[in-house]
């Protein structure tokens, strides 16, 4: 793509080039994106609305994903091919959705599913299109941080096991909000021979959690809450539920991007609260809030690097010249499998 010239002001250029498109263009932010992009937004959203907003987009002819590639992909699946969908910088990804590959998960199942055969795949959204894919195949569905314990739900409702990737984290989580014990979860470590599972351990096991991990959840110290619970009397702590177990159960309250901006939206003046994911979302809240006089604090910053590849530049850039490199489509055979396990997510409302 072409260098935009500095200093040119990319927003009131982007808002022309938006007015020109009108209803034939949809663009998509996620809550961590920075609030500059966010401006230009038609959505913005957690990683369900978002997903949401691509699936009912009908009336667009291309849709701009502010985020990172596993969402973009997503939209593209869930367009049915009609919508062309771009991101401002394709090569924002997530290192998370990486820790799980195919090859290690079809080697994974073989492993499970040979222990015992009562297992379904829930793929958390943030994951590979292949990964979606096999969960289609194999009669699993997706999830996103807000609708987790639904999807687990749905497999303990047809008496199945969860077989959870690629997020240890929210795996974990996830099976404590539904009140199984903590030996109820075993992990599944890619590195390990057979996963470091075997029979005797796969016995009284619910869920089988891959073990992967968000390095922008994993800052927060329980040293941290200590001094918070110690010199803030009264504070609230959320946290975002990619964060390991020990963090959340010291926390007050946790739940996705969505969640956690209706939580701080629900406390009263002159309440604190600290926030525990990623700070473009915790700094917008502040500001946010502040007029209200609720004072809104990073529990420890922590940006994702991924999330900040999109900028004024290159979605102007991206709008001005729509170049086929910036365009992101999945094969037709993958999508296809994909979108049977996200419209399962989707249909559980
Ligand atoms: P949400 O599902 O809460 O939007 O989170 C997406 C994400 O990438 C969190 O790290
Ligand atoms: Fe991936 Fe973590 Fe960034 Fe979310 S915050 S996109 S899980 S690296």
């Amino acid at each position: 793509m072409t260098n935009i010239p500095v200093p040119e002001d990319c927003g009131a250029a982007i808002d022309t080039i938006r007015m020109e498109w009108g209803g034939r263009l949809l663009i998509l932010g996620h809550h961590y994106q920075d609030s500059e992009i966010l401006r230009h937004a038609d959505l913005i959203g957690d990683s369900l609305e978002l997903a949401r907003g691509a699936a009912r987009a009908t009336a667009a002819e291309r849709i701009v994903f502010c985020g990172v590639r596993f969402m973009a992909e997503s939209a593209d699946i869930l367009s049915h091919g009609q919508r062309a969908v771009y991101m401002p910088a394709v090569n924002a990804g997530c290192p998370m959705a990486d820790m799980a590959d195919i090859t290690q998960v079809e080697r994974a199942w073989r492993a499970v599913t040979g222990l015992a055969p009562d297992w379904l795949p829930v793929a958390y959204v943030n994951s590979s299109a292949e990964i979606k894919a096999f969960c289609g195949r194999q009669g699993g569905l997706t999830c996103t941080s807000s609708n987790a314990a639904k999807a687990f739900e749905w497999v303990f409702n047809q008496q199945k096991r969860v077989f959870f990737l690629p997020d240890e984290h929210l795996g974990a989580n996830t099976a404590h909000d539904l009140g199984l014990s903590d030996t109820a979860v075993r992990i599944y470590d890619p590195r390990a021979w057979d996963g470091g599972l075997n029979a005797e351990s796969m016995k009284d096991a619910r869920v089988v959690a891959w073990k992967g991990f968000c390095p922008i959840h994993m800052v927060f110290s329980p040293i941290r809450i200590r001094e918070i619970r110690r010199r803030w009397a009264g504070a609230k702590i959320i946290v975002h539920p990619e964060t390991p177990k020990e963090i959340v159960r010291l926390a007050d309250a946790h739940g996705s991007t969505a969640q956690i901006i209706r939580y701080v939206a629900a406390q009263p003046r002159g309440a604190t609260v600290f926030v525990g994911t990623e700070a473009h979302l915790v700094r917008r809240l502040a500001d946010e809030h502040q007029a209200r006089g609720v004072n809104v604090q990073m529990l420890t910053p922590s940006f994702c690097p991924n999330m900040a590849k999109t900028n004024l530049r290159n979605l102007l850039a991206l709008l001005r010249e729509w170049p086929d490199a910036a365009r992101v489509k999945v094969p037709a055979a993958t999508a296809a499998d994909a979108r049977t396990a996200l419209e399962r997510m989707l249909a559980l409302g």
